[in-house]
């Protein structure tokens, strides 16, 4: 479904929650009828924390969005971060495992960590063993030795942050949590602008039609205000430099949409730099997990909410043709332990045509 400019101004002036945009199932008109889907999964970690069967990771909510990819016949799923509660060996590997359905359908998987994936509260470890529990259970990503695609060539960054192409598409997934141990506590974290000219390098390339680009965290949280670029909960424009440049390389190589998690519902919005220069639109993809956030103020005049759920399961696909894509979320009502069906429904649906075809 286009957004035109009516409807546009007709959804910002309702300001919140609009609960419900029917489905709108053709892409465009003349569409190429070469055409394939991707899915994405928000957050997925549970209550839990560190017990078994499910370690800290939501494994019926993944199974069930998993029986929908599988429906949909994506070509890959990428989730978007905060994979698990905690960061320990059973938790990724218990999240990995519950992959094999998409791995016996020859499905790949491509993560991304969140914050909770980089550090363990319950028993603390360094950062490096995170990252050596993360990376055993999802090895050979793009980036690593022997694979494709390109990582930033920055110490431990390979397989962590990385770039991959599929078909007419780019995708650059970027990880801002520690991953080196530099005797803090903590560990150091890459900031985007350690990643700002791998990324300008990478979107500029002759070799995709298109490009996404995802993190963890957000350009700007409805609840959540810390953001990608900083910790820092009250300043949304910290590092406005760094938001400038990003923003800005983003509108430069075409890139219309940023996609990201950790805010724990679906929000879609319109997002300009801070000196006001570009834009791109920010998705939050929604919830997998048992935690669902209610937006809180400050909201930023730079930012323009267009559509937003709260409450529910929700996900990704992404279908793709020449001319352009149309991104669907779907979602169900939130479910616990227990056996359940879901009810997947439409619930937003928008088309970005490419700028460029041929
Ligand atoms: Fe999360």
């Amino acid at each position: 479904m286009k957004t035109t400019r009516r409807d546009f101004l007709r959804l910002t002036s309702l300001g919140l929650t609009l609960p419900f945009i029917p489905a709108v199932p053709a892409i465009h008109a003349g569409e190429s009828k070469v055409e394939w889907c991707f899915g994405v999964i928000p957050d997925t970690q549970w209550k839990t924390n560190m017990e078994a069967p499910f370690y800290g990771t939501a494994i019926h909510i993944i199974d069930a969005i998993n029986d929908e990819m599988i429906r949909h016949k994506v070509d890959f799923v990428l989730e978007v971060g905060d994979l698990v509660e905690e960061a320990f060996t059973e938790a990724f590997q218990t999240r990995a495992q519950h992959n094999k359905i998409l791995h016996d359908a020859g499905i790949k998987f491509y993560p991304l960590r969140g914050n909770h994936d980089s550090r363990n509260s319950i028993t603390p470890v360094c950062c490096g063993a995170a990252v050596a529990h993360y990376r055993s259970a999802f090895p050979n990503l793009p980036g690593t030795r022997g694979s494709n695609g390109s990582s930033p060539d920055l110490p431990n960054a390979a397989g962590m942050t990385y770039s991959f192409t599929h078909k007419n598409g780019k995708f650059l997934l970027l990880d801002t949590f520690s991953l080196i141990d530099d005797g803090s506590e903590d560990g150091k974290a890459y900031k985007i602008s350690d990643y700002q000219s791998w990324i300008d390098t990478e979107l500029s390339q002759n070799d995709h039609q298109f490009a996404l680009v995802f993190a963890h965290k957000d350009l700007l949280g409805q609840n959540h205000k810390d953001n990608v670029f900083s910790d820092d909960k009250s300043n949304q424009n910290s590092f406005p430099e760094t938001q400038n440049a990003f923003i800005a390389g983003l509108q430069k190589n075409g890139v219309g949409n940023f996609i990201c998690g950790h805010d724990h519902m679906y929000h879609r919005s319109q997002i300009k730099s801070p000196d006001g220069n570009s834009e791109v639109q920010q998705i939050i993809c929604g919830s997998a997990a048992h935690k669902f956030y209610q937006p809180e103020p400050p909201f930023l005049a730079r930012e323009t909410s267009l559509i937003k759920e709260l409450n529910r399961i929700g996900f990704l696909i992404v279908h793709v043709n020449s001319k352009g894509f149309r991104i669907d979320y779907y979602s169900t009502e939130p479910f616990g332990q227990e056996k359940f069906s879901p009810k997947w429904e439409i619930r937003d649906s928008f088309n970005n045509s490419f700028r460029c075809n041929t």
